[in-house]
């Protein structure tokens, strides 16, 4: 049975920063965020906003691009980093704000970046089980990634969330079933510790952690796909290739070793053909961590010049800590057609650009957002209100 994505859904936060701009109040040559990191803009996400509404957002528009309702959702995950409670899933909040109905199984799955694919690899033998019936399941990424003020990780920060509805009607992406390499270690490049709301990072090393998995995870590909040494470079069997890209340089760092590791002699060579169209929406949003190698592809999908169709895409997804996996699917007739529809590139050219101080003065009222008194305010959509009695308060 075909497994795969049906549609998919973005949600960005109206406001950004640009990075040149960040780079001038920190003292530090714009060529260094800009060109040295690859990102041109940061999602700053609103003090309405949270992980909840990113991903309610992101849900809606994927549902709505598949003409479907929340009764036919028969698994609703949210897989996050970032979650708003310790013990009640950001998935629960989503199922009561879209009405997905009540036969659903909904929860959340946590392993930093890589929690969304781990959840959607639990979704895909899901379909392929026959277990689903016929139903789909909806498997949201939302995160909101925040290392504070002033740190080395400040300039790759983001936020956003992107959904993936997974049926067995794909009409994007078929993932290949068995064609998946993982590698897992216990290593301390990047956590999160429960009374802190910004990451800890030991950045150079996680660069390093990162690389080490990928060389791990794409060789555990090869043996399973079986057919490595059939001539050729490996990584051009792929018409494309998408990394997880907490920000874009890091795409560049992935490609040259996977090069490398082919034998190219030189491996920045193909760089701008097999991943140059996935980084264009990324560098415009930055780090969304579980939703960044989904944002990198539908950024592919959206962009790409060359017809995709029936070609083969390789896909890393990269979870500090750590655990990652390398897997593949199959463009299906009408994919870039119908996410070029979503209208993504409008979607960022219609944001607002925040000053220094207002970001400044919007990172420090995040730090006592999960406390602020609720209170009614006006607008559209899905928006966090605040907290009373102890619960989280969304308009509907
Ligand atoms: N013009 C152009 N380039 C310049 C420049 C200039 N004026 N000045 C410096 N650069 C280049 C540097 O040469 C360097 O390029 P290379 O990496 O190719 O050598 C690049 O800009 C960055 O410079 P530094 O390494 O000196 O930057 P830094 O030490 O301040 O921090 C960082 C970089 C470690 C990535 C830091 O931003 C960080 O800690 N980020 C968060 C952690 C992270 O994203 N890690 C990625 C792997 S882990 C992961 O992927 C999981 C996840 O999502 C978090």
């Amino acid at each position: 049975m075909k497994a795969g994505l049906e549609s998919l859904g973005i949600a960005v936060p109206p406001t950004y920063v640009e990075l040149a701009e960040l780079a001038k109040a920190r003292g530090v040559a714009p060529g260094k965020y800009v060109d040295g990191l690859g990102v041109t803009r940061m999602a700053v996400p609103l003090v309405e906003e949270d992980t909840v509404t990113l991903a309610a957002r992101a849900a809606r528009m994927a549902l709505d691009a598949a003409g479907a309702t929340g009764e036919d959702v028969g698994m609703l995950v949210v897989g996050t980093e970032t979650a708003v409670d310790h013990s009640k899933p950001v998935s629960s909040y989503v199922q009561g704000l879209l009405g997905v109905s009540t036969r659903c199984r909904v929860f959340e799955t946590k392993h930093a970046c890589y929690g969304g694919t781990a959840a959607l690899q639990m979704a895909l033998d899901w379909v392929r089980s026959g277990s689903a019936k016929g139903k789909k399941a909806l498997i949201i990424c939302s995160d909101i990634a925040r290392y504070g003020v002033g740190t080395p990780g400040e300039p790759t920060q983001g936020g956003g969330a992107v959904a993936l509805l997974v049926s067995d009607t794909p009409k994007l992406l078929a993932f290949e079933a068995g064609k998946s390499g993982v590698y897992a270690k216990d290593v301390m490049d990047f956590w999160r510790p429960l009374y802190s709301k910004d990451a800890v990072v030991d950045g150079h090393y996680s660069v390093q952690c990162y690389l080490d998995a990928l060389e791990g995870a794409y060789k555990a590909y090869q043996e399973a796909a079986g057919d490595a040494g059939e001539g050729g470079l490996y990584s051009d069997r792929f018409a494309a290739l998408v990394y997880h890209v907490p920000y874009g340089k890091m795409s560049r760092k992935a490609h040259r070793h996977v090069r490398a590791l082919d034998g190219d002699k030189e491996p920045d060579a193909s760089f701008d053909r097999l991943v140059g169209p996935s980084l264009v929406l990324p560098s415009q949003v930055g780090n969304i961590y579980t939703g960044s190698m989904y944002l990198a592809l539908a950024s592919l999908l959206s962009t790409s010049r060359e017809d995709l169709t029936g070609k083969r895409i390789g896909l890393f997804s990269y979870g500090s800590g750590s655990c990652a996996e390398f897997f593949s699917g199959v463009v299906q007739p009408e994919a870039q057609a119908r996410v070029k529809a979503l209208g993504l590139e409008t979607l960022l050219e219609r944001r607002r650009a925040l000053s220094i101080p207002e970001y400044e003065a919007i990172m420090a009222a995040r730090e006592k957002l999960d406390e602020k008194p609720a209170e009614d305010t006006a607008g559209e959509g899905f928006r966090y209100q605040g907290t009373r009695d102890h619960k989280r308060i969304y308009t509907r």
